[in-house]
């Protein structure tokens, strides 16, 4: 249904989303935008008089799922008489538009990850008689400064902030740079703001999130650019920010600034997500990666030096186009030779417009193999590196009870799950504990002192 409700109801929104965090972040500025429009979000999607999917494209896997939800949308939406209004917004919807309203003619709107402030005019433009409306075209003007200021969910300890979007590296395996589009910095103005709004609002640990974040170079207060050191440093004076992240990285693009704000600012957590995807430089010069293993290594001793607590997480891509039992066994020793404390591995997924998508494949069986001995291996690194926080005091950010009557649950440095029996009054804060044992993807630990004694 797509007219206001009588008496001024508001129209139900459900939103699902798929693949990474500016997805999520996304689909947050998404609920804002739409809630000034009269649009209250609900968790079931039968309910619901608009339904959007924000989806993922990068990998095939993840477009899959986006088609197989959209069969049982169609059901469903069959059953309540074809009344909801159907969005799929996001990257699915940028590279495959045309062919998915084509594809999946019950689809009312198809938008892209850059066109989505324009949803409220193009849901009141919406006519069921008519074909899906495509918006997939990349703006002129940045859709950030068509929104309205993000506001943090309530009670949000932790928030995403998207300083970077796009990607100007075409990584030959990378479908980003035509879905999202040509890199763009916002001005840090806006980054600082949004920042402080999260801070105001109770947020303490900001996420500041980018494609490949660390090329950041938005204009900064003082008329310069800023990269993302510089960011960094100045996020960290907003009261009441006690924790920054950022993510993705490039290791090409990891300046001196980045390591010396890793070295200088506290709230800097000690962990950094650097993608390295092979081990061998005949496969990362085929992926048109602007490193080599030997550059990677040395980046990770330099990091080390600066803030020898750091720890690594990685992505790799197994299976590549070319890959010889040689080139596997190289990302084998890069990974023995740098200790991960967490890792995302895929097989090569051939994605539509990428140009290794025209190289000959690899046979499938191949890639699970490889795949099965690469995760073995980041999985006992993983163990192992939580394994050895066992015993050590560290400071956690508590974020909400746990699934135990008196646990809470929290963050370490290392953005490892930490669960510690202790009042729900911690939550927004950062308390020091001493880790108690470690599982596979988790942490148990108990205070680092007893809590005070009431007086
Ligand atoms: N096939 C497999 N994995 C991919 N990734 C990106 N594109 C592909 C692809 N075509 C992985 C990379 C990237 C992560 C986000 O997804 O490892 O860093
Ligand atoms: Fe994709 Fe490479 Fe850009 Fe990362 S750097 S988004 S992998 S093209």
């Amino acid at each position: 249904m797509n007219l206001p409700r009588g008496g001024g109801e508001a129209r139900r929104l459900y939103i699902k989303t798929y693949g990474c965090q500016m997805n999520v972040y996304d689909s947050g500025r998404l609920a804002q935008l739409l809630s000034a429009h009269g649009y209250r979000t609900t968790d079931r999607c039968d309910h619901a008089d608009v339904i959007v999917l924000n989806t993922c494209h990068i990998r095939e896997k993840a477009a899959e799922k986006v088609f197989s939800e959209l069969g049982r949308m169609k059901q469903m939406k069959a059953r309540d008489g074809g009344d909801a209004t159907f969005v799929v917004a996001g990257c699915v919807a940028q590279a495959e538009g045309a062919e998915l309203a084509a594809r999946a003619p019950f689809v009312d709107i198809v938008v892209g990850p850059q066109s989505y402030q324009r949803l409220p005019e193009l849901l009141a433009r919406r006519d069921r008689r008519q074909a899906a409306i495509v918006a997939t075209d990349f703006p002129a003007i940045s859709k950030f400064d068509d929104l309205p200021a993000n506001r943090p969910e309530a009670g949000a300890v932790s928030a995403f902030i998207t300083v970077q979007e796009g990607c100007d590296k075409f990584c030959s395996f990378c479908v980003v740079p035509y879905t999202r589009g040509a890199e763009y910095s916002r001005p840090a103005s806006q980054v600082i703001a949004e920042a402080r709004s999260c801070a105001a609002a109770g947020v303490r640990e900001i996420t500041l999130l980018g494609q490949n974040v660390n090329c950041y170079h938005g204009e900064g207060a003082d008329g310069r650019e800023w990269d993302l050191g510089r960011l960094i440093a100045e996020v960290a004076e907003i009261e009441g920010i006690e924790r920054i992240r950022y993510t993705t990285s490039y290791p090409a693009d990891v300046n001196d600034a980045l390591i010396a704000a890793h070295r200088d600012v506290p709230a800097l957590m000690p962990y950094i997500h650097l993608p390295v995807q092979s081990g061998s430089d005949r496969i990362l010069r085929a992926m048109n990666r602007r490193h080599t293993a030997d550059a990677y290594l040395r980046l990770v001793d330099r990091l080390r030096r600066a803030r020898p607590d750091i720890a690594l997480s990685s992505d790799f891509i197994v299976g590549f186009p070319g890959e010889s039992d040689a080139d596997f066994a190289a990302t084998l020793r890069l990974v023995e030779a740098v200790g991960f404390a967490q890792s995302f591995s895929f097989k090569y997924s051939p994605r539509p417009g990428t140009p290794a998508s025209v190289e000959p494949q690899l046979d499938d069986a191949l890639k699970a193999e490889r795949l099965a001995r690469l995760q073995t291996l980041l999985n006992d690194q993983q163990s192992a590196f939580n394994a050895a926080c066992v015993g050590r005091e560290m400071p956690v950010l508590f974020e909400r009870p746990g699934r135990r009557a008196g646990q809470v649950v929290g963050r370490s440095p290392y953005l490892q799950a930490v669960h510690v029996q202790l009042d729900a009054t911690v939550i927004g804060t950062v308390q020091q504990v001493r880790i108690t044992a470690s599982g596979a993807n988790s942490l148990a630990a108990e205070p680092a002192s007893p809590p005070p004694v009431a007086s």
